[in-house]
Formats: structure tokens, C-alpha cells, sequence
């Protein structure tokens, strides 16, 4: 498993450019499979899990096909299997989204359950009694989930939770099945507003994509289309905590504004200067410490759970004291641990946290669990003083395109082991 090494202290300078947004290039790929003809989608980023993707659709006979400019042409014109297997399931919870796709276009399923992983217990319950009202006969055996229907019919859901991959299942669902769909309690996230254009670009009807009701009037068929991945913005707000845990003054390429809003108001009240221009944005903490901020994480427009473990890095060398409470997922302070063993003084009690913020974290040893987790501690590493060594970075390859050239361009000194 490959390293990270990384030396700490350096106030980060200079620009880099933000890369499509893993959590629209998920859905936005598996919405292929509800066309007859091929799609080209632009702006993809390099990731494990966009990898894998490619994997799982592939083996359903889906030909995907490299084109310029990180594009990707995926044709679903010729798919012999809906059988989305375990072993590739396991290693990426998001292939629950061909579950709605399939069921719709093909009338059959066959989809391993993605069953728990590091931050919760994540079921999948809303995706499927979803399926169930809208006509599927769908049902959990073997650890697979079988579903099959003759054409699905427009239902109204109610999702009791706000569920950012139920959402986009349902929706996807609804595309193809006859009458019209509303979707309420549905997450507004922009990944969610990325996959509705998507899909009207296919031929679909989704209105008030962005709102917590969608409106869904089902079509026959959808068509192949041509788009651009929207930018990733927990990508963006991952290197703005990286200028300013380190004090320093960076500029960001290729970002899509009013997408982050919650995260730059916190980094505001923590002392951070920020300005944005058209597809840009740049932060300026140079010669100061960030002030503690509290931090509430829940769905959007509020603060993202995907940017609470990277701004525990900044409360853990703030001045005072912040709490932070993650509403979101029940065990999502799996980097806390390790951010002590870099000297930060943090009290978890239950689904809040309580960071003393110290005036130097030293490098230590640490190990990645989880995505965001594996963010927070290169965050952490970068102003801490000596060398820090992070361990399991797959976890991080899943959502990060190239981060140590990334972060190399921003003046970091960090570079990877190959185990
Ligand atoms: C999406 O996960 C993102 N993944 C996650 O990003 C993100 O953390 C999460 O939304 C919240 O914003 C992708 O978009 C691929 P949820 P998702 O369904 O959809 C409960 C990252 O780091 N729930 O919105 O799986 C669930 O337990 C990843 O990029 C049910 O109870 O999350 C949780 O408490 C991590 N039943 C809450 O809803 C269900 O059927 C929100 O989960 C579904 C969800």
C-alpha cells in the first residue's frame, strides 16, 4: 500500500486546478445505462472509483471508451447482464446507483448490497422501498438485492431521511417509468442538480432539481448526449483548508461558484480572506492563525459532512476552542485518533466534538480509514512540524485526483512511497 510522506510548515502558495466532482461523475456515468445510444462525458477525474465504475459497467457489456479532454464515451446500447457483483460492490458503496437505471430501462437487477463501511452502517433501505412504490418487486436475499418490474409507474415518495444516492436512484428510476414521479424530503446537493441536467440533456422531464421536490414526468426512451462534469467542490473547499491551515495565499482553477457557500463562511469567520472571480477563487491567511470555528454538519445548502474531518484539521491549530457536530453519518471520527497522535487535542462525546486548538501539531505516523478521514490528516500534516508518514492511501486515490502533484504545485514537500 502506498505512502504518503509529507514535511510539514511551508505556507502554501501558488494555484492548481480543481477536477470534475467524483460524487457527479458517479451517478452521471451510471445514468448511461438508462440511454440506447452513447454519451460522451467530459471533465471526468482520474479516480479509483471512476476506475472502478468503469469496471462494473463494462462487465454488464456497457463499452466505454477514452476521449479527448478526460472525456469518457459510455454506449449502453449493448448491455447482456444487470448483475452487479459483490467484489466490485464492496469496494465502492456508490454502484448501488445502476440499481435504478437497470430496474427502469431493463426491468431486472441483480445488485450486491454495498453493505456498511468505515464512517456508518449506510443502508440502502430508502433506495429500495422507493423501487417498491413505484411497482418493482424487489427484495434482499444472498446479500443481493433482485428486483424486476414490467415498466415502473410515476409514484410520490416521501424520503424520511435527506439521502443524497437515494435521491439520484429514484430519479434515475423515474425517467423511464409511465406518469410522474414526486420525489420530496429529496437532497439538494449541487452533485444531485449535475445529474438532473445530465438527465434532461438525455430527454429527460426533471424539474426542481436543487429543491427538496422533484417533479419527475417518465419518457419512453432517453437518448445518448454530450456534458461537462460539473467541478468537484469538496475537492475545492480539501485545498482551501490546505491554504489556510498552512498560512498561506492560493488560487483555485476551475471551480463552480455558489456550491460551497457554508464551508467559505466558516473560513471567513476562522479569519480567512477570500475572493472569487468567475472560475476562480483565491484564499489569503498569510501571517495569521485561524480563530476556532463551530462547525454543524447536515445536507445541503448546510455544511458538508465530506469537509468536517479536513476543518477539524484547522480547529486542531486554531486559537480557542471549536465543536463540531456530524448529524450526518453516526461514525465519522475515525481521523480523530490519529490527529491526536500529531498532538491535537480533541474530546469526542458521542456525535460531537470538542478541539482544543494547540499552537503546533507535530509529524507522526499516521493511517488513513476513510476518504475524508485520509484528507484531514495530509491537511494536518502540512503545518505540522517534521515528518508525517500516511499509510492506507488508497483511500485517498478513491477522491483526489493527483494530490501530491496537486499540493506540489502549491509549494507542499510531499511525495508518495510505492509499497
Ligand atoms: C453521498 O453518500 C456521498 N457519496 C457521500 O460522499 C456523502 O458523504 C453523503 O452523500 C452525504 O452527503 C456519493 O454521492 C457517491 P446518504 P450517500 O444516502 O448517498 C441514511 C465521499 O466522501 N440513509 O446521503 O451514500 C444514511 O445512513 C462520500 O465522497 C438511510 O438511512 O449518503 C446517512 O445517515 C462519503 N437509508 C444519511 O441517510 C438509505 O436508504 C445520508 O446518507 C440511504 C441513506
Amino acid at each position: 500500500m502506498d505512502k504518503l510522506v509529507i514535511v510539514g510548515g511551508k505556507a502554501l502558495e501558488g494555484e492548481t486546478r480543481i477536477s470534475g466532482a467524483k460524487n457527479a461523475t458517479l451517478p452521471i456515468l451510471a445514468a448511461c445505462l438508462l440511454a440506447e445510444g452513447p454519451s460522451l462525458v467530459r471533465n471526468v477525474p482520474h479516480l479509483h472509483d471512476v476506475t472502478t465504475s468503469i469496471e462494473l459497467l463494462s462487465g454488464m457489456g456497457v463499452r466505454v471508451t477514452l476521449a479527448d479532454g478526460m472525456g469518457l464515451e459510455v454506449d449502453a446500447g449493448a448491455v447482456d447482464n444487470v448483475h452487479a457483483p459483490y467484489d466490485l460492490v464492496k469496494t465502492m458503496r456508490a454502484s448501488i446507483l445502476v440499481l435504478g437505471p437497470l430496474v427502469a430501462r431493463f426491468g431486472r437487477a441483480d445488485v450486491s448490497l454495498p453493505g456498511g463501511c468505515a464512517i456508518g452502517s449506510r443502508p440502502v433501505n430508502l433506495h429500495i422501498d422507493g423501487l417498491a412504490a413505484m411497482g418493482a418487486d424487489i427484495r434482499v436475499e444472498n446479500g443481493y438485492i433482485r428486483a424486476s418490474a414490467g415498466r415502473l409507474k410515476g409514484a410520490r415518495i416521501v424520503l424520511e431521511t435527506v439521502t443524497v444516492t437515494g435521491t439520484e436512484n429514484l430519479m434515475m428510476a423515474a425517467t423511464l417509468a409511465e406518469g410522474t414521479t414526486v420525489i420530496e424530503n429529496a437532497a439538494r446537493e449541487p452533485e444531485v442538480v449535475d445529474l438532473a441536467c445530465f438527465l434532461n440533456r438525455m430527454g429527460a422531464r426533471v424539474q426542481g432539481a436543487g429543491t427538496d421536490t422533484l417533479v419527475i414526468e417518465g419518457v419512453k426512451r432517453l437518448h445518448g448526449t454530450e456534458y461537462e462534469v460539473m467541478p468537484d467542490r469538496i475537492e475545492t473547499g480539501t485545498y482551501l483548508i490546505a491554504g489556510a491551515i498552512t498560512g498561506g495565499l492560493i488560487t483555485l482553477k476551475n471551480i463552480r461558484q455558489g456550491t460551497l457557500d457554508a464551508v467559505l463562511a466558516k473560513l471567513q469567520e476562522a479569519g480567512a480572506q477570500i475572493r472569487c472571480a468567475d472560475n476562480m477563487i483565491t484564499l489569503d491567511m498569510r501571517g495569521r492563525r485561524p480563530r476556532a470555528v463551530d462547525v454543524r454538519t447536515a445536507p445541503y445548502p448546510a455544511f458538508p459532512t465530506d469537509m468536517q474531518a479536513q476543518f477539524m484539521a484547522l480547529n486542531a491549530i486554531a486559537e480557542g476552542t471549536a465543536t463540531m457536530v456530524e448529524t450526518v453519518f453516526e461514525n465519522r471520527y475515525m481521523h480523530v485518533q490519529e490527529m491526536e497522535r500529531m498532538g491535537a487535542d480533541i474530546r469526542v462525546q458521542g456525535n460531537v466534538a470538542v478541539v482544543h486548538g494547540v499552537e503546533r501539531l507535530t509529524g507522526a505516523p499516521v493511517m488513513a480509514t476513510d476518504l475524508r478521514a485520509s484528507a484531514g490528516l495530509v491537511l494536518g500534516a502540512l503545518v505540522a512540524e517534521g515528518e508525517t508518514e500516511v499509510d492506507r492511501i488508497y483511500h485517498i486515490d478513491r477522491g483526489y485526483e493527483c494530490i501530491e502533484e496537486k499540493l506540489g504545485q502549491l509549494g507542499a514537500c510531499i511525495r508518495r512511497i510505492p509499497q
